[in-house]
C-alpha cells in the first residue's frame, strides 16, 4: 500500500530523514516508533503530500506522492501532531466545512458526519463548540475529519499524546477499531503504544530505520536482553566467584540485600540454559535458593539498544 525507497530530507543543515525506506501492506497498523527528533513527523508530511523529499520516492497506493499528489490526497486522511481545529466552531459545523473541501455535499455529507459522530462516539457533542470539548473528545473530531472522504489510509502523529489514561484507552480502542478495514500509520515514541495498538513497528531513530518487525519479533531480535535473578544465601564472596564462573554468564550483579540473602543478576546464556545452571550451581554448593526468577527482554531494553 505504501512503498518508501530512500527518503531524505534536510531542513538547512540538520538532516530530518537520512535513507529512509519500508513497506507498508493494505490493512496493517504499523507504528512509526522512535524518540523525538527521529523524523517521524517529517516522514508524515512527505507521506501525506504536505511536504516533499529532497530525494528517494514513496508510492501510496501505486501512485507516486510528488506526481500524483492529488490523487494520493484523496486516498489520505491525516491527523498531524496538534490538530488543526478551529475552537469557536460547533463540531457539526467543522465536519461540514472538512467535508465541503474535501468536495463531499448534500445528503452524502449530512449521511457521512452521522456515521462518522455515531463511529467515533461524538453523539454527546455535535452541537457543542470544539474549544468546550476535552482532549479526548478533540481527538475523536481529529478522527471523523481525517476519515470525511473516506480514505483507505489513515496517519495519525502521535494520537493520543497529551491525553489522560481513559482517554488513551478510548482512543487506542478507536483506532484498532478503524483499524479493521484501514491501513492506518501512527507515529509514537512510546513503547506502550505499540504494544496496545499496532501489528507491526518500524523504528526510527536519527532519521533512519534501524529496526521493523511485530512486537515479539523485535524483542526476539535482541541480543543478550535475557537475564536471570536469583536471591541466594551462601558465603557471599564464593557464591560471586561461582556464578560468574558459569559458562555463557557475562555480567553479574548484586541487585540488592535482604538481611544475610543476596540478590543477584545475571545476563547472558541461552533463554532457560541460564537459570538451570544457576540452580545447579547452588545445589552443588549446598546455599540455599529463596527466589530463581527468569527474565526476558522487555520492548523498553530492545528500543535502548536500538536507538542510543
Ligand atoms: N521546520 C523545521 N525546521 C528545522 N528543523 C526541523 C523542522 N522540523 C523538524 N526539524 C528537525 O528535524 C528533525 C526531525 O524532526 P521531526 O520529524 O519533527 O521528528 P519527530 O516527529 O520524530 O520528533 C529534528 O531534529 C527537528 O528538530
Ligand atoms: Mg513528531
Amino acid at each position: 500500500m505504501i512503498q518508501a525507497d530512500n527518503v531524505t530530507k534536510s531542513y538547512g543543515s540538520t538532516r530530518a530523514l537520512r535513507g529512509v525506506s519500508f513497506t507498508i501492506n493494505k490493512g496493517e497498523i504499523v507504528g512509526f516508533l522512535g524518540p523525538n527528533g527521529a523524523g517521524k513527523t517529517t516522514m508524515m508530511k512527505i507521506l501525506t503530500c504536505y511536504m516533499t523529499a529532497d530525494t528517494g520516492s514513496v508510492d501510496v497506493a501505486g501512485l507516486d506522492v510528488f506526481d500524483n499528489s492529488l490523487e494520493v490526497r484523496k486516498r489520505i486522511g491525516y491527523l498531524p501532531e496538534s490538530a488543526p481545529l478551529y475552537n469557536d466552531m460547533p463540531v457539526v459545523d467543522f465536519l461540514k466545512f472538512v467535508g465541503g473541501m474535501r468536495g463531499i455535499s448534500g445528503s452524502r455529507l449530512h449521511e457521512r458526519i452521522r456515521e462518522l459522530v455515531g463511529m467515533t462516539g461524538l453523539e454527546g457533542a455535535v452541537t457543542k463548540c470544539i474549544g468546550e470539548l476535552s482532549k479526548g473528545y478533540r481527538q475523536r473530531v481529529g478522527l471523523a475529519q481525517a476519515l470525511i472522504h473516506e480514505p483507505d489510509i489513515l496517519v495519525l502523529d502521535e494520537p493520543t499524546s497529551g491525553l489522560d489514561p481513559n482517554q488513551i484507552k478510548e482512543i487506542r480502542e478507536l483506532i484498532r477499531e478503524i483499524g479493521r478495514e484501514k491501513t492506518v500509520i501512527l507515529s509514537t515514541h512510546i513503547l506502550p503504544e505499540v504494544n496496545a495498538t499496532c501489528d507491526r513497528a518500524i523504528i526510527i531513530s536519527d532519521g533512519r530505520v534501524v529496526a521493523s518487525g511485530s512486537p515479539s519479533e523485535l524483542m526476539a531480535r535482541s541480543g543478550g536482553g535475557n537475564s536471570v535473578i536469583a536471591r541466594i544465601r551462601g558465603p557471599e564472596a564464593d557464591v560471586e566467584k561461582r556464578l560468574s564462573a558459569i559458562q555463557g554468564v557475562s555480567s553479574l550483579r548484586v541487585i540488592g540485600r535482604d538481611e544475610n540473602i543476596v540478590r543477584y543478576e545475571l545476563h547472558g546464556g541461552k533463554t532457560g540454559e541460564l537459570a538451570e545452571r544457576v540452580f545447579d550451581t547452588v545445589v552443588a554448593n549446598k546455599w540455599s535458593l529463596a527466589e530463581l526468577r527468569q527474565e526476558s527482554a522487555t520492548l523498553e531494553q530492545v528500543f535502548a539498544e536500538l536507538t542510543t
